[in-house]
């Protein structure tokens, strides 16, 4: 009832140190009960069969789907390990499934461990006490829930369908993407989504968007008060066509492909107030090429000083470039503000945050969906 989770509320549940377990599975439980059994998990919420795949174009006796086999990491490779050193970039290579807006909110976690680690828990192996059992947690409708998986992931001509790293022994990615997929019913149904949602579902935080062709007249305040406050920012360049899809422009950015945004300055240039947008590939560098680009004459016109400290590394090693015309060269921008507890200590502005439950109410305030009208009856 309300009253009871209310209650629960007040007592932490659905807080992070103490997420809700989704389908009342609890993995510790499951976990001592595989140790004791002496066998390998087996979910039977989310089983290794055709309809947690899909149900249209990855639907049971589509082509698609076909010789598809369910695997374990231990029986893909001799040596599977969950993370090797620290996540990486390099940990996410989409499979065939069209899920590039969730990559790139992983791509985008692997650069905030602290993040990383609410989604996906620590301590997790394929060697101590390995039992086949998996968790990750999500934030969903106000609360965080833990999603447990079992490791039979769909192999196709024995390779990994979906989600895989770039050397195929690595598998918190496609593990990650496995409990998202539970969460959401099947793989089929991560196909094609925002990048917000998922930053959304992996922060707890709350997103904005702004279309670049028509940006707030402030939107520099804006961007500059987001990145104080710790607010993950991300930005690309629509495609108008699916053709158009990692097209790369002709200064060597790419379409269709969430950058994230890291730093703005403004800086003294011939006389005037010039300001410089600091952006990052999260799939490697950023070709950039143009104005402002790593070796470009721009720079002579800027303080030495300044300069050495504005293209030094940042402090994880990774690079950015700056960019003078932002707006020209991006169509949208999506900011994702993150909750007090979501940010590290050494932030000193953040938002605070309050949460109202409400339900929509058919006949009152339902809308239904706005491709069948009538659901909202
Ligand atoms: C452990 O074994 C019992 C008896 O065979 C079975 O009912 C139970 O589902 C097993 N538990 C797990 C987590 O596999
Ligand atoms: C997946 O489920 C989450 C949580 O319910 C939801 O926020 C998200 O929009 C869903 N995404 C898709 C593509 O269905
Ligand atoms: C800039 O110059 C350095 C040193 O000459 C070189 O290593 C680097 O590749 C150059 N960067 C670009 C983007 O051309």
């Amino acid at each position: 009832t309300a009253i009871q989770k209310a209650r629960d509320r007040v007592g932490g549940l659905g807080s992070v140190q103490q997420a809700v377990r989704s389908m009342n599975q609890d993995f510790q439980a499951l976990k001592e009960e595989c140790l004791q059994n002496g066998s390998l998990f087996e979910d039977p919420m989310f089983p290794a069969e055709p309809a947690s795949l899909g149900f249209k174009e990855l639907g049971p006796f589509t082509a698609k789907t076909r010789g598809v086999e369910w695997k374990r990491p231990t029986e893909m490779t001799a040596d599977p390990q969950f993370i090797v050193g620290g996540a990486t970039r390099t940990d996410i290579c989409q499979g065939a499934l069209g899920d590039c807006w969730l990559l790139a909110a992983i791509g985008s976690l692997t650069l905030n461990e602290h993040l990383l680690h609410r989604v996906v828990p620590h301590g997790q192996s394929f060697t101590n006490q390995y039992t086949g059992i998996f968790h990750f947690q999500f934030w969903q409708f106000g609360e965080w829930v833990d999603v447990v998986i079992d490791d039979r992931l769909p192999v196709k001509d024995g390779e990994l369908m979906f989600v895989h790293s770039a050397e195929g022994s690595e598998f918190w990615s496609a593990l990650l993407e496995k409990a998202y997929a539970k969460l959401n019913g099947s793989y089929e149904a991560l196909s094609g989504g925002s990048t917000t949602e998922a930053f959304e579902d992996f922060t707890g935080g709350v997103s904005e968007m702004y279309e670049l062709k028509n940006p707030p007249r402030d939107l520099h305040r804006i961007i500059q008060k987001a990145l104080q406050r710790g607010s993950l920012l991300g930005c690309s360049i629509d495609i108008s066509s699916a053709f158009d899809m990692e097209a790369v422009t002709f200064k060597k950015l790419v379409k269709g492909h969430a950058y994230s945004v890291t730093g703005l300055r403004q800086v003294d240039y011939h006389g005037r107030a010039e300001r410089l947008i600091r952006i990052r590939n999260p799939w490697g560098q950023v070709e950039w090429t143009g104005a402002w680009s790593d070796n470009s004459s721009e720079w002579n016109a800027v303080d030495s000083a300044e300069k050495d400290e504005m293209l030094c590394k940042m402090e994880d090693g990774s690079s950015g470039r700056w960019f003078s015309r932002f707006l020209r060269q991006f169509s949208r921008l999506e900011i994702c503000n993150l909750t007090p507890d979501a940010l590290s200590l050494d932030h000193t502005s953040f938002w605070t945050t309050t949460m109202f439950e409400g339900s929509w109410r058919r006949g009152s305030t339902a809308g239904g969906c706005r491709n069948h009208p009538s659901s909202s009856q």
